[in-house]
């Protein structure tokens, strides 16, 4: 110490203390008052009078004056400036935070949440402008104020935001936003998102179709803010390469940089980042926290951590910071080597300035990576991906069994939604949980930067999780819309249905393509796989046939909302084909099919105005030849319009449908003006004539009404040909009616529907018959 305040004092000045300082910083934990100036020449400018209050600058530049005079000899004067070094007041955060706040009008919030807000900010105000302020003070300023805002309730219903997944991002000046592996932190009542910037995210993007550039050199740890969660406005870069750490070494020669949180510690008003580190000169593997004095300033050295104690290795696996709702913050991660023990760990609450003993949450022999932890509804997730080396899989999560985030947890089970895939192709980055004034929801933002499908770093994707029923529910959505004020989202309406509809979630090449279910009609046992090689640059497109004569493919389910839909693909095809087509089939039955035609290289192929009715929809990608090929890529489902084309209604009582008995009117419950009630006799049939809006399949309903004690059966004849047998059970009462539906193949033009009763009892009393939109 003495060493270093004699070769600092000879340079003189502000740099004297900044030296004098930053010895005391790397020399063990700061006291809660000490401003940790930045080191070195570089940074010192920073710091102005402006900064701290009147009286410990005061204090401060006459001490630091007077060691100057005297040449840095006199121990008295030394310890004269460490004590005025030690007292100066930050004021600097909490300027700008009062400075920002006073820009909220009052208008937008309830009277009930601004009436404490209006209050707490005159009250930093007031502390702002208080010359003697003490540190504490400030800090409870800071705590007051953040707390309001943190509770500042919006007089409106807020209004959606577009999130869109699978494409850039860009920040409100539409630059590139360059933020991995961090997290989003609420301060007052705005959004803060910090991650890394590597090298490789720019080379990614400047050109996506490259094999993936894997450089994860450190270039700076951004800071976004946004009130929206949707709209991000670039602010600071916390910390950059010349950031400067202890014994003169500079974040710029760390290892790795990578997993970060930042916390807000109430007692000291500071924010600390906590960051996954490799400092090969401050002791290797570590935790490095960095302090800021608000959530967007340039952040300084405060510590570095090896070792987590209880973990068994120094540093960690992979960490994220949460916290909780009152406050408090931990550390989430998994021990270095292996990654297989789930650890929370609080982080100390006098500074959050050291990660306190480990408590074991969760085993897995497999390891996790991608750690991370949200709350919904009272309990506390932890999320992790595979271990296997950046990349994606389904979401892991063990479950708390109370209340307690460090008590006992669930085993573990698969996020539901994360299955067909892999998580949206994305490995867990971190969570946000939004009470909104509706619903909660929480939002995953997953990374997608694995180089096994030239996916860079840097490529965020973020879907919503809900809890439907006891367990939380992944969304995989591409598109969706979200309402931070009210919490509520909705899928948006370029989202893309198909999942995982560009085969690249397995990352590497397998015979059954995730999410996808092969079926063979003929031929060999294998016919599908995933190749390299995909459309528009990518790394993998899907491939189904073999060099003899085969039929078959894949399928997917999935559930759709009712609507006309655009389904499209690119496709190339080798060889002779008999059949190339992709299929969407809705729940009613009701399909349609896009022909592929032969084409040599990749043709994107399209069919629009589908009606699919809502449930469970199929998509179907099929082939069949003697010797050849179908290749597709980039498949896309996208709802165009939310009707569906009106079905259409066919009263049996009314020409051209005929009753082969009396049309009644006699028990309630019928549309129109009747219904047909059947001679009790087989063949007394009733009959519609319909006139779909195309050829293809349709669905149809037939209401009816059996007040007879057993089930009458019937044979279903279209245009004159049975295509199916019906079987009206009972309904208990004739006035209770029943709809009975099938698909049927239907031609253009007039076509005939004929109900024929096959037994003495004849029909059923029949109401009308529906009929879907026709598919085909
Ligand atoms: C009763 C009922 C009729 C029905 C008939 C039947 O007579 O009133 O509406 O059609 O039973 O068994 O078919
Ligand atoms: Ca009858």
């Amino acid at each position: 110490m003495i060493g270093t305040l004699r070769r600092t004092l000879a340079r003189g000045g502000l740099v004297a203390a900044a030296w004098l300082v930053l010895s005391v910083a790397a020399s063990g934990a700061p006291a809660a008052s000490a401003e940790p100036l930045a080191a070195g020449n570089a940074h010192v400018s920073r710091y102005s009078a402006a900064d701290y209050t009147a009286s410990s600058w005061t204090a401060f530049s006459s001490a630091r004056d007077s060691l100057t005079r005297q040449g840095g000899e006199d121990a008295t004067a030394r310890q004269k400036l460490q004590r005025a070094a030690d007292g100066l007041v930050m004021v600097r955060g909490l300027k700008s935070l009062v400075a920002d706040y006073k820009t909220r009008p009052a208008g937008k919030y309830t009277s009930d949440s601004w009436a404490p807000f209006a209050k707490a900010l005159a009250n930093a105000d007031g502390v702002v402008a208080d010359a003697s302020a003490t540190a504490s003070e400030v800090a409870a300023a800071k705590t007051a104020l953040t707390t309001a805002a943190g509770k500042l309730a919006a007089a409106d219903e807020g209004t959606f935001q577009t999130i869109t997944n699978d494409v850039f991002w860009n920040d409100t000046s539409g630059n590139p936003i360059y933020s991995q592996g961090g997290g989003v932190f609420r301060f007052g009542d705005t959004y803060y998102w910090y991650g890394v910037h590597y090298t490789g995210a720019e080379l990614y993007r400047a050109n996506p179709t490259r094999k993936y550039d894997g450089d994860v050199s450190f270039v700076s740890i951004p800071v976004y803010s946004s009130k929206d969660l949707v709209n991000w406005k670039f602010e600071n870069r916390v910390a950059t390469r010349s950031t400067s750490l202890a014994s003169g070494a500079t974040l710029g020669q760390a290892g790795w940089v990578g997993r970060l949180g930042v916390s807000y510690n109430e007692n000291t008003g500071k924010y600390v980042l906590v960051v996954q580190a490799y400092l090969p000169s401050m002791g290797g593997d570590g935790v490095l926290f960095l302090r800021g004095d608000s959530p967007t300033d340039t952040f300084d050295y405060a510590y570095f951590q090896t070792q987590v104690v209880n973990s068994p290795t120094t540093g960690t696996g992979d960490q994220t910071v949460f916290t909780d709702e009152d406050g408090k913050d931990y550390l989430i991660f998994s021990n270095r080597e292996g990654r297989s023990r789930a650890f929370v760990s609080k982080l100390r609450e006098s500074d959050s300035l050291r990660v306190e003993p480990a408590v074991q949450i969760g085993y897995n022999s497999a390891g996790r990576e991608g750690n991370a932890m949200f709350k919904l509804d009272g309990k506390y997730y932890h999320a992790a991906s595979d271990l296997h080396g950046w990349n994606t899989s389904v979401t892991h999560v063990i479950e708390s069994t109370g209340s307690n985030v460090q008590g006992s947890y669930t085993g573990e089970y698969t996020l539901a939604g994360t299955e067909m895939d892999y998580s949206h192709v994305t490995q867990t980055g971190f969570f946000v949980t939004v009470k909104g004034t509706k619903q909660n929801t929480v939002i995953y933002a997953g990374d997608r930067w694995a180089d096994f499908a030239w996916n860079g770093i840097g490529y965020n994707q973020w879907m919503p999780v809900t809890k439907t029923g006891a367990r939380p529910q992944f969304h995989s959505v591409s598109q969706w819309q979200f309402n931070v004020t009210t919490g509520e989202w909705r899928v948006g309406p370029a989202n893309n249905y198909a999942l995982n509809p560009n085969f690249q979630a397995d990352r590497i090449i397998v015979p059954q393509v995730q999410g996808w279910t092969n079926f063979r009609e003929s031929g060999p046992t294998s016919l599908v796989t995933n190749v390299d090689g995909g459309a528009n640059g990518s790394r993998f497109a899907l491939r189904i046939g073999a060099t003899q004569s085969y039929a078959g493919g894949v399928r997917q389910q999935i559930t759709v909302p009712a609507g006309v839909y655009r389904l499209s693909a690119f496709a190339r095809t080798t060889g002779s084909l008999s059949a190339a087509q992709v299929t969407i089939t809705d729940a009613g039955g009701a399909s349609r099919t896009l022909d592929i035609p032969a084409s040599s290289g990749w043709t994107r192929r399209e069919l629009t105005e589908i009606p699919v009715s809502a449930g469970t929809a199929t998509i179907t990608i099929r082939a069949a030849s003697g010797n050849g090929y179908l290749f597709v890529d980039d498949l896309g489902l996208v709802r165009t319009s939310g009707d569906t084309p009106p079905g259409q209604r066919y009263e049996a009582e009314t020409a051209p449908a005929v009753c082969q008995g009396t049309i009644d009117a006699n028990w309630a419950g019928f549309s129109g003006s009747g219904f047909c009630n059947g001679t009790n006799a087989a063949g007394a049939y009733a009959q519609f004539t319909v006139n779909p809006s195309a050829a293809g399949t349709a669905s149809l309903g037939i209401r009816y009404a059996n007040g007879a004690g057993s089930a009458r059966a019937a044979n279903l004849i279209v245009n004159g040909s049975a295509v199916a047998t019906v079987s009206f059970e009972p309904t208990g009462a004739w006035t209770t009616w029943a709809t009975k539906t099938m698909t049927v193949p239907l031609t253009t033009g007039g076509n005939t529907i004929r109900v024929d009763p096959t037994t003495t009892a004849g029909l059923p009393n029949i109401d009308h018959l529906d009929l879907g939109p026709t598919a085909g």
